[in-house]
């Protein structure tokens, strides 16, 4: 594809709500308070916030740049920077595929418990109460049933492409994501036991204080905004030439950065309040029971301290949750789909239902294995995959990628780039610190 007749974002508005659409998901709802409650609160919060912006915003500025520079899908991306003999490129971009094709198959595992969540408050407020129950509860038919009509919706959207399908979703709804997600937080307050709560999320605990925490606080900043599989490339080869990139993405960061620590003020407290209402969140030993599963029962403990409104609060609740989900796996199918087109010059119809389909049977196969692994491709793909090759694209954009086409790049719509701090600071920052940076956390 030529780069007029490629497509794009048609607004900044609109490429914001479609990035921070892909960073906002259950890395911030499910994944940041989890980890945040199970190790050590306010000091997991303060390791992750620094993790955002000395690693992570530096990378996404790097990754939007190499996307919109390459106006490709990833691989094609990779290559336009890459120096001379393309396999390399071609390798890393494939990693990148397959390392955001493989977080959807888990990622649509989990959204499908969200879809049996809402699901489950729709049958209850219907009379259907066995039906509620079994949508609710663990197991293999439903998991699979539940995934596999995620996978369908997140097939659906991007078959629409990158104006009618991404970009209409995430401006529509992400706005009315934030508006509840800041009633409920403002509810859950006026309850009982949400100070202890408060207390473990803001008062550090310094027990908890170890080189893993690094890891992981590394691991969920990358996750939760994007990085390191492709997606933000895919995304910044949308983004119009005009568009400021280092001041978008931090706009996006930003966005980002705070629903997590909105969620963090949600769901800790929540569980303080639902531990007051007889449901067992610590062990004896006071280790978080069933973290993975966490936030699916804290959060109906909440709605039930509500009532009969309760049921109704839930319902949007989930469902916003659902498309918040939506929004991110939009971004992770983009990826493997923007590359099958542009290599095989297919359709894009042909591409969303081949990878789409591949994507659902590999989720199906994780359903059939939970045990064995749903935990092992999380870790696999987030707290390696994404990591380490977000090392490797900072060693090109730092060293290999030649200075004044990085410039140029960035200052079509940035054209004070040269005298700013920013540019005294960002390449060498991705050149030297970046690399340094993930080499120490991860041998730590
Ligand atoms: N950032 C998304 C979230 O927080 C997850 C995601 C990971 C999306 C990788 C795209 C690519 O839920």
């Amino acid at each position: 594809m030529t780069s007029t007749s490629r497509a794009q974002f048609s607004s900044k508005f609109g490429f914001i709500m479609a990035a921070a659409g892909s960073a906002v998901g259950l890395g911030n709802i499910w994944g940041f308070p989890t980890q945040a409650a199970s190790n050590g609160g306010a000091v997991f919060l303060f390791v992750y916030i620094a993790m955002v912006c000395l690693l992570a915003f530096p990378m996404l500025v790097a990754e939007l740049t190499i996307g919109r520079y390459g106006q490709s899908d990833p691989i094609g991306s990779i290559k336009a920077i890459w120096p001379k003999g393309k396999k390399g490129a071609v390798l890393l971009g494939l990693a990148a595929m397959l390392t955001a094709s493989f977080i959807l198959s888990f990622y649509a595992i989990v959204a499908g418990w969200l879809v049996g969540a809402f699901a489950g408050s729709a049958f209850e407020i219907v009379g259907l109460q066995k039906t509620a129950e079994w949508v609710n509860s663990f197991g293999l038919t439903r998991n699979l049933l539940l995934m596999v009509i995620f996978m369908l919706t997140t097939m659906h959207v991007v078959k629409n492409g990158v104006h009618d399908g991404i970009e209409r979703w995430s401006t529509r709804l992400m706005p009315v994501l934030f508006l509840l997600f800041f009633v409920l937080i403002i509810y859950i307050f006026t309850q009982n036991g949400a100070m202890q709560g408060l207390e473990m999320y803001l008062v550090p605990n310094f027990a908890h204080f170890s080189p893993e925490l690094f890891v992981s606080a590394m691991g969920q900043a990358f996750f939760s905004l994007s990085l390191g599989c492709g997606t933000i490339m895919v995304y910044g080869s949308y983004l119009s030439k005009d568009i400021n990139i280092p001041k978008t993405a931090a706009q996006v960061a930003a966005i980002d950065t705070v629903v997590a620590i909105g969620a963090g003020l949600l769901i800790l407290p929540a569980m303080f309040v639902a531990k007051e209402h007889g449901v067992q969140i610590f062990s004896e030993a006071g280790e978080l029971l069933s973290s993975d599963t966490l936030v699916f029962t804290v959060l109906p403990a909440m709605f039930d301290t509500m009532g009969e409104t309760g049921l109704v609060v839930s319902l949007i609740f989930f469902l916003l949750m659902v498309i918040a989900a939506l929004t991110s796996s939009i971004s992770m199918l983009e990826v493997p789909v923007a590359s099958a087109i542009e290599a095989f010059k297919c359709k894009r119809t042909t591409a969303v239902l081949s990878i789409g389909g591949l994507i659902t049977l590999i989720a199906a196969i994780i359903v059939f294995n939970f045990g064995a692994l749903f935990g092992l491709v999380i870790k696999v793909t987030t707290v390696y995959g994404q990591p380490i090759l977000g090392l490797f694209l900072a060693l090109l954009v730092g060293w290999v990628w030649n200075r004044n086409k990085l410039l140029e790049e960035i200052k079509q719509g940035y054209p004070e780039l040269e005298t700013s701090l920013f540019w005294k600071i960002w390449p060498v920052y991705v050149r030297v610190v970046c690399p340094i940076f993930m080499l120490l956390v991860f041998f730590a």
